[in-house]
């Protein structure tokens, strides 16, 4: 009889659901993309039925339900901090508890309840409950599934229970905690800081952080070191808390950051200024340099050839760009799926692993994430069923006449909804539920980002690239399947800018051609590469290559499929919407083409951006 575990996360950021049957990931998936709310937090009812029906179980099959951390103990941060600081931040206090009396610390029964009425199962039928710790979910998540036999093990986040920073070393089966380092010293609360602080929202705005950061200079990291982080030889450090208000405020910062860099965060939504791009490239700059303080001091203390990272801090891939080029590894994984909702994976995999004690197997082709394709795909049948009810105009093709239509249309300078195979598992869409362009057009960056996605300019696109290919556009010659490593463009292929365009600053930058494939250089001449694997995306693979053939070129713009602050698409109704409210030209739902041109508009959807809250 097989053995089925189901991890969860939920009730902070990014709800999700990991079904893992003998200890293969079988499926997993993010709430928000049911629920069509970003970055949903409720408890993930639809992730979860998801998971159950990929698996063809029901509830009462499952061994264990394990949640990815424990609230007790984080109850107990709480209260500490309220004591450590008291009488300050009562407000944000009093704010936090009815949500903690009510919902966390009875966490147990309202598991139980919502299971309950998930599937009418009866409660004594459910399957045992069991409690994770936040970090041990993260070096799970990060270490299981890693193609290594044995690695060091990086967590780095903004907090979990008390730990925000967790040093491990895997070996087999065993994965044995090092040390750590406890709130309030936290970097992922430092770079949320400065994401606030910038005008962006904290737990999802990181990212623009960084990908403003190239526009900056680092003119405060001097400020950052003398007054906010003491950064000791070896990584570790400890934040200057009264700079910060999130051990007892609503807000990151208080009047004292605001003094240190010259007045009040930035507005939400309003122009950005040369200084928020300084503060940016400065905060980025600080990152890396921890990161790769602590990643040097884990490989002197443990001699491990191999890093596995994950935390919410291993999204930023520019400071795991560096890792991997100067830190002392051979080989760096790092979970696809780093933030909470990667939890999920971790903690039904410390299930079969610690609990269980059952050995890791080796047998995937990279790692046992499989692309990270493990959510719902609809067949070319539900596909059809669909476009008929809706009386859409489409063509249903075979996959050879389907890629060559394609790769002609991208390098006449279409866009293209590209919708197939099973949704990624993780923040980053690699292939199966994607928005593609022609990466050699210099108008592509500028057009996907204000009519496709509706967003700011300064943000740049990622390429995909054929995996033998990948050396001969990047400084870079190995796998990076996840979106998760920057690289800079090979100095072959820059653009030197003219006389004029050296003297332009700030968002100018982004109208210069950098080099031959200037819809995916940042300005800095980096990228932030996905390469593109046979052995997992056989169909988008193939897509490449015939674009190659046409064009010479093996990269192509991908960026995720949805408009600004909507949830990556999940099902052919919610690509179809997606397409019909956007400058998309084509759109592809399996083996079904439709074009633009063809279809009647949609009918009362004039207020759809009042439907997603801003991001
Ligand atoms: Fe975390």
């Amino acid at each position: 009889m097989k053995t089925y575990i189901l991890g969860v996360s939920a009730y902070y950021h990014d709800s999700a659901a990991c079904l893992i049957r003998d200890g293969d990931i079988v499926a997993a998936a993010q709430e928000e993309r049911f629920t069509r709310k970003k970055f949903d937090a409720r408890f993930p009812i639809n992730a979860i039925r998801y998971c159950l029906r990929e698996g063809g179980i029901s509830l009462a099959d499952l061994k264990y339900f394990v949640f990815y951390d424990k609230p007790l103990i984080k109850f107990e941060r709480l209260l500490e901090t309220y004591v450590a600081f008291s009488p300050k931040g009562i407000k944000s206090f009093l704010a936090a508890m009815p949500v903690w009396l009510k919902e966390k610390l009875l966490l147990k029964s309202v598991l139980q309840n919502e299971l309950v009425s998930l599937d009418g199962i009866k409660k004594r039928a459910l399957p045992s409950l069991l409690f994770g710790e936040h970090h041990e979910s993260h070096a799970a998540s990060a270490f299981y599934p890693s193609p290594f036999k044995s690695a060091a093990v990086l967590c780095m986040d903004g907090v979990g229970e008390w730990a925000t920073t967790s040093a491990w070393i895997g070996d087999g089966n065993n994965l044995t905690p090092l040390w750590e380092i406890h709130f309030p010293h936290s970097l992922g609360l430092l770079y949320s800081a400065f994401t606030y602080y910038t005008g962006f929202k904290v737990n999802s705005g990181e990212y623009k952080v960084m990908g403003l950061a190239p526009y900056g200079k680092p003119k405060y990291i001097k400020a950052i070191y003398d007054n906010l982080i003491d950064l000791k030889e070896d990584g570790t450090f400890r934040l200057k808390i009264d700079y910060f208000n999130y051990c007892t405020g609503l807000t990151m910062t208080n009047g004292k950051f605001d003094e240190l860099f010259g007045g009040p965060p930035r507005k939400p939504e309003s122009l950005l200024t040369q200084r928020d791009m300084d503060l940016a490239r400065s905060i980025q700059e600080v990152t890396e340099e921890v990161m790769l303080r602590l990643a040097r001091t884990l490989h002197r203390e443990t001699g491990a050839e191999n890093l596995c990272l994950a935390g919410g801090v291993a999204l930023n891939c520019v400071g795991n760009g560096r890792i991997l080029r100067e830190g002392p590894y051979k080989e760096l994984w790092i979970q696809p799926s780093a933030g909470d909702a990667g939890g999920a994976v971790g903690a039904a995999l410390t299930a079969w692993h610690k609990l269980e004690g059952k050995s890791r197997s080796f047998a995937g082709v990279m790692d046992a994430m499989k692309g990270s394709f493990l959510g719902p795909s609809y067949t070319n049948e539900e596909v059809e069923q669909f476009l008929q009810q809706k009386e859409a105009p489409y063509k249903r093709l075979n996959d050879e006449v389907l890629f060559d239509r394609i790769a002609e249309e991208l390098v006449s300078g279409k866009i293209v909804g590209w919708f197939q195979g099973r949704m990624e598992f993780g923040p980053r869409t690699l292939g199966c539920r994607s928005i593609i362009g022609d990466a050699r057009d210099p108008r592509m960056q500028s057009v996907m980002n204000l009519k496709i996605k509706y967003r700011e300019s300064f943000r740049p696109f990622a390429p995909s690239v054929l995996r033998e290919r990948v050396a001969d556009y990047f400084a870079l010659d190995r796998d990076s399947p996840y979106m998760l490593l920057v690289a800079p463009v090979l100095e072959k292929r820059r653009i030197e800018p003219t006389k004029d365009q050296q003297l332009l600053w700030g968002i100018d930058l982004l109208n210069v051609p950098r080099s031959d494939i200037p819809a995916v250089t940042h300005v800095d001449y980096s990228a932030r590469i996905q390469t593109v694997h046979k052995e997992t995306n056989l169909r988008y693979y193939k897509l490449l290559k015939a674009f190659e053939e046409k064009s010479g070129c093996a990269v192509i713009v991908n960026t995720s499929f949805n408009v600004r602050n909507e949830p990556i698409v999940c099902s052919p109704e919610d690509a179809y919407r997606c397409f019909m409210r956007s400058a998309i030209d084509i759109l592809v739902l399996e083996n079904c083409l439709l074009y633009k041109t063809d279809q009647k508009p949609l009918q009362g959807d004039d207020n759809w951006q009042k439907e997603f809250e801003l991001d």
